[in-house]
C-alpha cells in the first residue's frame, strides 16, 4: 500500500522561540547545516504535497526569505497574532483560499517547524495509518521517559484516541501518561474545516488549541487513530539551545551511522561533524575532529584529518588532508595537504601536489605534481606541473589597490624566500636564487637573481662585542684555524 499525496501540508512556524534567546529566528538555527526548518521541509517533501504552507510570524522577513531560498515552490501565510496552534492552521487554510487554492483530495498534513529529526518515513508511516483505518484524524505520538511539557495522549478502554490534553491543562492521572502529542497530523480536510471553526480560548493558556480539534471529531463519532513514532527522538521539538545540541548530535550519529554502512571509516563518530550534503566514496578514511560542511565530497581512500574543516570542497581519491582549514578548494586525487594548512576559495591542487605545513594558498592553480611544501603565501597565481617553490615564498600580489597574478612554468624551481612581486612571469624550466625580490620576468631556464651581494666585515665581533661569548668563540675558532688571515679588516663599519 502507498500513501496518497497529502492536499497540503502545513508547518506551524509563527512562534516566536523565546527561549533560545536569540537575535534569529528559532527555525532558522542550523544543524548538519540545514536550517530547523529546512528539515523539516525535507521530510515533508517526501509526500510529494500538492502543496506545502509555512505559517510564518515572528521573524517574517527572514523566514520568508530563507523559504524562498530552499523552497520557492512554498507558500508562505502571515499569522499576525500568534493566538495558538489551530489558530495557525486556521490561517494557513484561509491564506491557501485567498490564493484561490481549494483543498481538496488527499489528507492535510501538519507538523511543526522545530523538529528537524522527523524523517519521511514516519510521516509515510502516519498516511498509511490515517488512510487504513479511515481516520477523520490521525496523531502522530511516541512514548518518552520524560513528557514533561508535552499534551498528552488520551485513549478509551477500547484503546482508540479520545483526546489530547495539554499538559498545563491535565489533572494529576493524565499527568502520568507517557504517550505524547508531537504536534504533528494527518486530518481528513473537511472534517479539519468544520472543526477549527469551533475551536474556543477556553483554556489553561487562552489560545485556540489544534489539539481541541481531536476531541472535537471524536464527538462527532468521527474515527481518530494515532501513529506511534518508533524513534521518539524524531518528535525532539527544538526550545533551547541545549534542545539544538542535543538534535545535533543525534543527527550527527544518524548521518555517520549511515556513511558507515556505506564503506566510510569512522574514527571518531563523536568529533566528526558532516552536514547533509556531503558525499562520500567507499573506503573514505575521517580521522577524529573532522567538520565536512556544504557540498563537500571526497572520493575513495582519500583520508581526512585529523582537525580539519572543509567547506564546500572536492578531495580526489587517494588524498590525504591533515590539520587543514579549506573552503571552495579543489585537491586533486593523491595530493598531501597540511598540517596547517589553509586553502581559501579558488585553490585548485592537481594530482599529487603537495601545499605542506603553513601554507596559505588562494585563488590560484597549482599543476599535477608541484609543490609548495613550506611556510608560503601563494595568492592569485598559476604554478605550473613538476614546479617546486621554496619555503617562505611569498606572491607579492596586492599593490594595495589591485591585485596581479604570478604565472610559475612547468618544472621552475623557485628558491626559499623568494618573493614573487606579480604582475611576474617565471618561465619553464627557470630558477630563482633563494631570498630574492623577483620584480622582473624569468625567461625559460634562466636564474633569477634578485638581491644584494653578501660581504663580510672580518674580527667586527672581537672589535665591537669584546668579551662577549660571541667574541670569546670567535677567538677560539681563529685559534685553531691553521690558515693566515688578515691582520686589518677590509673596511670599516659603523
Ligand atoms: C504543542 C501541542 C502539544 C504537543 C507539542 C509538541 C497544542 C495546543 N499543543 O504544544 O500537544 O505535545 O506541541 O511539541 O497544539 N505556533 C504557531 N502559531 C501559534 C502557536 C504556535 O505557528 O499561534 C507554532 C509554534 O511556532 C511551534 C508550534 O506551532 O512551531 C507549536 O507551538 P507551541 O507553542 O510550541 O506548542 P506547545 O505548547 O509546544
Ligand atoms: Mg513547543
Amino acid at each position: 500500500m502507498t500513501a496518497s499525496r497529502p492536499s497540503a501540508v502545513v508547518i506551524l512556524a509563527a512562534g516566536e522561540g523565546k527561549r533560545m534567546k536569540s537575535a534569529t529566528p528559532k527555525v532558522l538555527h542550523m544543524i548538519a547545516g540545514r536550517s530547523l526548518l529546512g528539515h523539516v521541509i525535507e521530510a515533508a517533501s517526501t509526500l510529494e504535497p500538492a502543496h506545502l504552507v509555512v505559517v510564518v510570524g515572528h521573524g517574517r522577513e527572514p523566514v520568508q526569505e530563507h523559504i524562498a531560498e530552499i523552497a520557492p515552490w512554498a507558500v508562505s501565510v502571515v499569522q499576525e497574532q500568534q493566538n495558538g496552534t489551530g489558530h495557525a492552521v486556521r490561517v494557513a487554510l484561509a491564506g491557501l483560499a485567498d490564493r484561490g487554492i481549494v483543498v481538496e483530495g488527499g489528507p492535510v498534513v501538519v507538523l511543526t517547524g522545530d523538529t528537524p529529526l522527523l524523517t519521511g518515513r514516519s510521516l509515510v508511516g502516519l498516511l498509511l495509518e490515517h488512510e487504513s483505518t479511515s481516520a477523520s484524524a490521525t496523531v502522530l505520538t511516541a512514548r518518552v521517559p520524560d513528557p514533561t511539557g508535552y499534551g498528552r495522549i488520551v485513549r478509551g478502554s477500547d484503546g482508540s484516541v479520545t483526546a489530547i490534553v495539554e499538559h498545563k491543562d491535565a489533572d494529576e492521572s493524565t499527568l502520568q501518561i507517557d504517550e505524547i502529542n508531537s504536534g504533528m497530523y494527518a486530518f481528513d480536510a473537511g472534517a479539519l474545516s468544520g472543526a477549527l471553526g469551533r475551536l474556543t480560548t477556553d483554556n489553561a493558556q487562552g489560545e485556540e488549541y489544534l489539539t481541541d480539534v481531536i476531541g472535537m471529531l471524536r464527538s462527532d463519532g468521527l474515527p481518530v487513530s494515532a501513529s506511534v513514532c518508533a524513534d521518539a527522538d524524531e518528535v525532539l521539538g527544538v526550545n533551547d539551545r541545549v534542545q539544538l545540541a542535543s538534535a545535533a548530535a543525534i543527527l550527527r550519529d544518524r548521518i555517520n551511522d549511515s556513511w558507515m554502512r556505506e564503506g566510510v571509516t569512522i574514527v571518531d563518530s563523536a568529533s566528526t561533524w558532516l552536514d547533509v550534503d556531503v558525499e562520500l566514496d567507499i573506503d573514505v578514511l575521517i580521522r577524529p575532529q573532522v567538520t565536512l560542511r556544504g557540498p563537500t565530497s571526497v572520493s575513495s581512500g582519500a583520508i581526512i584529518g585529523p582537525g580539519t574543516t572543509l567547506t564546500s570542497c572536492e578531495v580526489g581519491s587517494g588524498a590525504e588532508v591533515i590539520h587543514t582549514w579549506a573552503e571552495l578548494a579543489v585537491i586533486g586525487e593523491g595530493a598531501h595537504v597540511g598540517p596547517f594548512t589553509y586553502l581559501r576559495p579558488g585553490t585548485v591542487l592537481g594530482r599529487d601536489t603537495k601545499a605542506g605545513a603553513y601554507v596559505e594558498i588562494k585563488n590560484s592553480t597549482l599543476g599535477d605534481g608541484a609543490k609548495v611544501p613550506h611556510l608560503s603565501y601563494v595568492g592569485d597565481a598559476d604554478i605550473g606541473a613538476g614546479s617546486n617553490i621554496g619555503a617562505a615564498t611569498v606572491t607579492v600580489n596586492y599593490d594595495g589597490v589591485n591585485k596581479h597574478r604570478t604565472v610559475v612554468g612547468e618544472h621552475a624551481r623557485v628558491g626559499s624566500d623568494t618573493m614573487l612581486v606579480a604582475p611576474v612571469t617565471i618561465g619553464d624550466g627557470a630558477y630563482t636564487a633563494a631570498g630574492s625580490v623577483i620584480t622582473e620576468d624569468v625567461p625559460p631556464g634562466a636564474m633569477g637573481v634578485g638581491r644584494a651581494q653578501q660581504r663580510n666585515v672580518q674580527g667586527w665581533v672581537e672589535r665591537r662585542r669584546p668579551g662577549s661569548p660571541a667574541a670569546e668563540a670567535a677567538e677560539r675558532a681563529r685559534q685553531d684555524e691553521p690558515v693566515d688571515r688578515p691582520s686589518d679588516p677590509p673596511f670599516e663599519t659603523a
